[in-house]
This record gives C-alpha cells, sequence and structure tokens, in this order.
C-alpha cells in the first residue's frame, strides 16, 4: 500500500465524527492515518476520548489568543509540527480566515449536517424542517473562505418523518454522517476524488443510475 495521507482532526466539543474517522483509519488498507486531533476547546469531550485511545492531542485554546490570526497561527504550528498533510474539520466551529483557509486549499475538508448548498450555518435541521423538505442529509466538502461553501465530495441523504423534530433529524442525520465523512476522507486520502479549481474528479463513477426516493411504503 502507498504511504497514508497524515490527516489532522479539528473538533470543537463531542466528536462522534472524530471518532468515525479514527475507527475507520485502524484498517489496514484505510489511505489515511490519524496524525492529530486539536481543539480549540481544551474541555472538548472528544479530546479525552481520543487521547484515551493514545492519539496525539492538542488544544489550542481560542480565548487565550488575542486574535483570530493569533490563534491560527498556533494552530498551523501545530500541524506542520506533525506534518499533516490534510486537515479534517469535525464539528470545529471557529471561523478560519481566508488566509488560513487558502493556505490549505484542497488539503482541508469539512462535515457540514445539510445537503448544501440549503441550509448552511447553524441549526440546519431547523432549517430543513421550516422548508418542508422531505429529504435531509450531510455534506462533506473542500473548504473555501465562505461558510459552508466548497467543492462537494460525497453527500449522504436521510428520509425527512412528518413526526420529526429538530433532535430526531439530527440524530438520523449524524448516523449518516458518521457512513459518510470515512467514505469521503477515503475518496480524497487514495486520490480518488480530486479537485482542479472548483470541480471535482472522481476516478470512478457512480454504480447506479437509480434516483434516492424519499416516500413511504
Ligand atoms: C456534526 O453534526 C457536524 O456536521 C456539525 O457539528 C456536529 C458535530 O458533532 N458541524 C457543523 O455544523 C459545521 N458547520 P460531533 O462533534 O459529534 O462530530
Amino acid at each position: 500500500m502507498t504511504k497514508k495521507i497524515r490527516t489532522a482532526i479539528l473538533i470543537s466539543s463531542r466528536g462522534s465524527n472524530m471518532q468515525a474517522l479514527v475507527e475507520a483509519a485502524q484498517a489496514a488498507d484505510y489511505p489515511a492515518e490519524i496524525v492529530l486531533v486539536g481543539s480549540n476547546r481544551p474541555d472538548a469531550e472528544g479530546l479525552a476520548w481520543a487521547d484515551a485511545r493514545g492519539l496525539r492531542t492538542l488544544a489550542i485554546d481560542h480565548t487565550r489568543h488575542a486574535s483570530r490570526e493569533a490563534f491560527e497561527t498556533s494552530l498551523q504550528e501545530a500541524l506542520e509540527a506533525v506534518d499533516a498533510e490534510l486537515v479534517a474539520l469535525a464539528g470545529f466551529m471557529r471561523i478560519l480566515t481566508a488566509p488560513f483557509v487558502e493556505k490549505w486549499r484542497n488539503r482541508m475538508i469539512n462535515i457540514h449536517p445539510s445537503l448544501l448548498p440549503s441550509f448552511r450555518g447553524l441549526h440546519t435541521h431547523e432549517q430543513a424542517l421550516a422548508a418542508g423538505v422531505r429529504i435531509a442529509g450531510c455534506t462533506v466538502h473542500f473548504v473555501r473562505p465562505d461558510m459552508d461553501t466548497g467543492p462537494i465530495i460525497a453527500q449522504a441523504a436521510v428520509p425527512v418523518d412528518s413526526c420529526d423534530t429538530p433532535a430526531t433529524l439530527g440524530a438520523r442525520v449524524l448516523g449518516a454522517e458518521h457512513v459518510l465523512y470515512p467514505a469521503a476522507l477515503r475518496l480524497v486520502a487514495s486520490g480518488d476524488a480530486r479537485c482542479e479549481g472548483d470541480k471535482i474528479f472522481m476516478k470512478q463513477n457512480v454504480n447506479s443510475s437509480l434516483p434516492l426516493y424519499s416516500v413511504t411504503d
């Protein structure tokens, strides 16, 4: 197997997507290795989870930095210290400046709990329910300076039930996130998904022409 891509994961709290990535990366044939789990919040539960599994962890407390730029300088140093080649944002809730994002252009990916470009920002499940969509989901994309934009690598869809609350829909989407993110990181780290300009090229076409339906039996 060719060299694994050195990947840093950045979180801000629970870290369930980080856990899904870490667990996937344990497979011998997975093309990424997790070299750092970082958080802007020292009390993030996910940091303790990663620490307990012997992963390298680091808290870079944004409240202890005078500016966004100072925080990002520390973050950049931490990423360079582990020779990170790829960054996976997994519930990382800090806005990153355009210069930092550009430094990691096509080397930084994010998961967002909606089918982008719909429902950017916060409260995505409330937004989806208010819009009355029958299909919701999640998206993994390369990061660009505008929040929740960037070339889309992969999406997963889940049906919306008439009885759904933001919590029930959120739980269903989160389950899909845990499957989608490891698959999307695999695509990027293996080189099977490449970004040229703002377009994604896949090594393989999708293997089905069937549409995804949201219908009841
Ligand atoms: C996930 O649902 C992720 O998609 C979302 O935060 C949650 C983090 O959960 N991210 C965003 O909203 C980013 N715009 P986790 O910490 O358990 O992975």
